[in-house]
């Protein structure tokens, strides 16, 4: 047994002592601590045999436990129970030590974390760690930000505990501060959208094409082992395959249907909206969570009349799986599109220099949204990073081009039979936006200007006008 651990984690909960016995089975002394030393103990009792755990009953004992300099990762609720452990922690440790956040913090937070410990002489790595309790066991997806000289001292070891894909760790340096956190908030938001399309996929096959449960995770299967192949609809097909035992009913049809959500959905949205970047796919995704738990408003609201037709034909049915795998695909191909276009503006704002083709890398496995889609977006990218969108990629464009006219019948036959597509219909009108000649935005000048004197630039002229609306409708300039 070493003398000291290499490196430690503190807060036990379950992807605490996941990642604890990841870094112990990879052959790396960690050091152990929870506040209630109960689990501590129960971590080494259960899971000792599995490699060199430090168990430590304070703090203080943590810290000492480590090697020079020190790395410990805090894995405890993000926001005030973060702030004391680093608070406590930096107290105990010296300059060149590293704290690890590995929670889903606020990408601000860490920025301001960083800032404070940098000045104690301290570094402070702000990361995104993606996969669930099973993930962090067997390797996650890991997005750590904070300075070079961190991920010097920290990087090999997190590549060590990370999953692989075709040998190539899924953790890289995402970039400085809060770098490692904003990728991981825009994972979460696209992991949003990606669930809210599979479940208006779903949806429709349900309640317009009226499959059974057990029929659409089959039709989820036969998606999985083509260019939709991804964990989620993997998991897709097991949820509704899956029956209650209880009533013998279909485990989706017991489930209560309100989506939860704990934050990093909207926080995606909120600086979407910040940094004035288009992400429809992931605001419509967190809305739909809102509304499906708007209990009142939806009691209050069922009895309002929707459309006569409310089925497909048998003969539609039949080609209309077809369809909304298309739909499916080229909406997926737009909130990807958004997220790494949110991806781009946090890097540029914030000056982090972030490499979009490598966080594509780093999601192709261990994460939530790992895919095989992931690769076609790295090469996307590894052929021009400075592309203004993946949608002009030339396999994305094809992909699309060959879906639209599945993808528009969805979204029609959705509004037609009243089967609620926000996604699908938002990820169609933000394509089309963007491919049109001449948006209405320029009836929305002409407003502005008309009711506040706000001013139009003109498509023929350099300058800024402003027409007399009030007096005799000639042009000034202003
Ligand atoms: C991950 C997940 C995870 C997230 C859950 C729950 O990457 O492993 O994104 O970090 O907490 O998915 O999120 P919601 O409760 O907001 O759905």
């Amino acid at each position: 047994m070493a003398e000291q651990a290499r490196i430690g984690v503190t807060g036990l909960a379950v992807m605490g002592s996941n990642l604890a016995r990841n870094l112990a089975r990879h052959g790396h002394p960690v050091a152990v601590h929870n506040r209630t030393e109960a689990k501590t103990r129960a971590l080494v009792e259960e899971f000792g045999h599995e490699g060199e755990f430090h168990p430590a009953e304070t703090l203080k004992q943590f810290v000492e436990s480590l090697e020079r300099p020190r790395r410990a990762i805090i894995m405890v609720k993000a926001g005030a129970p973060t702030d004391a452990v680093i608070d406590e922690l930096a107290a105990l440790m010296e300059p060149g030590d590293m704290i690890v956040d590995g929670g889903n913090a606020d990408f601000r937070d860490t920025r301001r974390r960083e800032a404070a410990l940098r000045e104690q002489g301290l570094h402070f790595v702000g990361t995104g760690i993606s996969g669930g309790e099973e993930g962090a066991l067997n390797g996650p997806s890991i997005m750590p930000g904070g300075s070079k000289e961190a991920y010097e001292a920290l990087g090999p070891i997190l590549e060590d505990i990370a999953a692989k894909v075709d040998g190539v760790p899924c953790c890289t340096h995402v970039g400085p501060d809060g770098a490692g956190h904003f990728v991981k908030m825009v994972h979460n938001g696209i992991e949003y959208a990606d669930m809210q399309l599979i479940a208006e996929a779903y949806d429709l096959l349900r309640h317009a094409a009226g499959q059974r449960p057990a029929e659409i995770a089959e039709v989820f299967r036969t998606w999985n082992s083509g260019r939709l192949e991804s964990y989620l609809i993997e998991i897709t097909a097991e949820v509704l395959a899956h029956t209650d035992a209880a009533t013998g009913q279909p485990f989706v049809d017991v489930v209560l249907d309100q989506a939860g959500q704990k934050g990093t959905g909207s926080w995606t949205v909120q600086n979407a909206l910040e940094l004035g970047v288009p992400t429809s796919g992931i605001a419509e995704a967190v809305f739909a969570r809102s509304l499906s738990g708007s209990a009142e408003l939806r009691a209050a609201t069922r009895g309002l009349p929707g459309p006569g037709e409310t089925w497909l034909d048998s003969a539609a049915s039949d080609r209309f799986a077809d369809d909304v795998e298309q739909a499916l695909y080229a909406s997926k191909i737009v909130a990807y599109a958004q997220g790494f276009n949110l991806i781009q503006a946090g890097s540029a704002e914030y000056g982090w220099d972030v490499d979009p083709g490598a966080m594509a890398t780093i999601w192709r496995g261990g994460c939530i949204i790992r895919a095989q889609f992931l690769n076609r977006i790295k090469e996307a990218y590894d052929a021009d990073p400075g592309r203004p969108t993946l949608l002009t990629d030339g396999h994305f464009a094809e992909a699309i081009g060959g879906a639209q006219d599945a993808w528009r019948r969805v979204v029609s036959t959705a509004a037609q039979l009243g089967v609620p597509a926000p996604g699908f219909s938002a990820a169609l009108s933000y394509y089309d936006a963007l491919r049109a000649e001449r948006l209405p935005a320029a009836l929305i000048q002409g407003q502005r200007d008309f009711f506040g004197a706000h001013t139009y630039r003109r498509v023929d002229r350099e300058g800024t006008f402003h027409t007399l609306w009030g007096g005799d409708r000639s042009e000034v300039e202003a």
